[in-house]
């Protein structure tokens, strides 16, 4: 079977996108070699500069597409300062591509809290140590305060540091990709007017 035949059915028949992407990213996360669930995260600067870089999508339901970073990054800044954020997916075994835009929100601190307790204790101890897209001046710096921080907190929990949180973009339009022969892509994108409103679908030219 191709990786183009495994989601039953024709996608480009489906009327509501969040049950696609999550069968999309089911079937990823079977044949992706690595980090099924990484995603290009683009945000504009305050002087409308488009910025790109990877992160990693935690959590995802009908309010939105949820990941986790630190407040004080580039990334941190421009969200907080925009407001706005969009994704791209590439699962490259599918051959299939899965684009979101929209309005950002940070996650309430309940959410956050309980997923940095599922992180593994020296990932939490780096969320203390590393301030990070600032200068470094060395690896020494670095591995002096992640020793710093891990004897600071050698006994009980760790705690969420406040400049730690997550993102959750409630997506205005998501659009899905498949390869087809020929460069004649199928693609199909959900659209509507607001993060409460329902989704129109329009099939696009490749
Ligand atoms: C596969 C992959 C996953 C990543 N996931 C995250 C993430 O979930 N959160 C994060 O803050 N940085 C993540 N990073 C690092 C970011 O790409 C980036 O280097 C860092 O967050 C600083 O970005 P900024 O300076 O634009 O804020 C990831 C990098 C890669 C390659």
């Amino acid at each position: 079977m191709s990786a183009n035949e495994l989601t039953s059915g024709d996608f480009t028949e489906r009327n509501e996108p969040f049950d696609l992407f999550a069968e999309w990213l089911k079937e990823a996360e079977d044949s992706e070699i690595n980090d099924p669930n990484a995603v290009a995260l683009a945000t504009v600067d305050e002087d409308g500069l488009p910025n790109v870089r990877m992160v990693l999508l935690k959590g995802f339901d009908q309010d939105g597409f949820v990941f986790y970073t630190n407040f004080e990054s580039q990334k941190g800044q421009e969200l907080l300062g925009q407001k706005k954020a969009a994704m791209c997916f590439h699962w490259k075994t599918l051959r299939r591509q899965v684009r979101l835009r929209g309005p950002v929100e940070i996650v309430t601190d309940e959410e956050a809290d309980a997923y940095f307790k599922t992180r593994a204790r020296g990932s939490r101890i780096g969320a203390w140590a590393s301030k990070q897209s600032r200068p470094l001046e060395s690896r020494f710096a670095l591995e002096k305060a992640v020793a710093e921080y891990t004897a600071r907190y050698a006994i009980g929990e760790i705690p969420r540091p406040a400049h730690w949180s997550g993102f959750r973009i409630r997506p205005l339009s998501i659009e899905f990709w498949k390869d087809q022969k020929f460069r004649l892509h199928d693609r199909i994108e959900f659209r509507r007017a607001s993060p409460e409103g329902d989704w129109t679908k329009v099939r696009m030219y490749p």
